[in-house]
């Protein structure tokens, strides 16, 4: 059975000292309601900047079902690429999880579907989970695109991957219209394209390879819609972003499903 997820992705929030005290209240709130005991046994994630990583990461490591992840990773192993952040370095401090291919990284930071490809192939040799963004913006939708734009995104990204590869993969479905616009994609447009999205990765991999992948949902998700976006069939979760910089919200969402 495929894993449900609710990951939280800060963005670039937070201070240090507030980062830490956010993560500290979902390591309570996980710890006061074992993830195994709620509806859909969920994993917890959080997506922290790079500065607050160590830090959640070790806060995170003692409890069963909870993780961190950081936003983006570099091509490349390591050398001279001021500023940037390597996977190795990225699981050197505890964490699993990286993000591949955020909308807001393929269009402020003009990531391609080939450098995406590449931060995937890293991201799983240094045994970290890519979390793979794909999803389109309104105009594409509005011309009847949206499923050409995702498939290509996935095409490019993804498909290349060796099926054990691709079985390491978690994919996050994020309409960019809906991306911090309030907006959200309704239930049965989310189901919609994870059911598709499920289907040609069966059509590229195999039935069990699709029926295994956890496939989330991302844009203006919060406390009030999370449990009918997660109550539809190919909805496996969410990936937060405003809604996950505030523990009490957060922790609703985790019990959505
Ligand atoms: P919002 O939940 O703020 O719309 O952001 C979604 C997102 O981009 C998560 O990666």
């Amino acid at each position: 059975m495929r894993k449900k997820i609710v990951a939280g992705n800060w963005k670039m929030n937070l201070t240090l000292e507030e980062g830490i005290k956010l993560s500290s209240e979902i390591k309570d709130f996980v710890k006061n309601n074992p993830l195994d005991n709620l509806p859909g046994k969920p994993e917890v994630l959080m997506f922290t900047p790079f500065i607050h990583l160590t830090a959640v990461a070790e806060n995170a490591a003692d409890v069963q079902g909870l993780g961190a992840g950081a936003q983006n990773c570099h091509t490349e192993e390591k050398g001279a690429f001021t500023g940037e952040t390597s996977a190795a370095m990225i699981k050197s401090t505890g964490a699993e999880n990286v993000l591949v291919g955020h909308s807001e990284r393929r269009s402020y930071f003009g990531e391609t579907d080939q450098v995406l490809a590449q931060k995937t192939e890293i991201a799983l040799k240094h045994a970290l989970r890519p979390v793979f963004c794909c999803g389109e913006v309104l105009d594409e939708r509005n011309a009847e695109k949206h499923f050409d734009v995702v498939k290509e995104q996935l095409e490019k990204g993804l498909f290349w991957l060796s099926e054990d590869e691709f079985a390491k993969v978690v994919i996050a479905y994020e309409p960019v219209w809906a991306i911090g616009t309030g907006v959200t994609a309704s239930p049965e447009q989310a189901q919609e394209m994870h059911a598709y999205i499920r289907k040609i990765i069966g059509e590229k991999y195999n039935a069990t390879v699709a029926n295994n992948t956890t496939i989330l949902y991302g844009g203006s998700c919060n406390a009030k819609n999370a449990a009918e976006l997660f109550a539809k069939e190919d909805v496996d979760g969410g990936l937060i972003g405003g809604a996950s910089l505030k523990a009490d919200d957060f922790c609703t969402i985790i019990k959505s499903f």
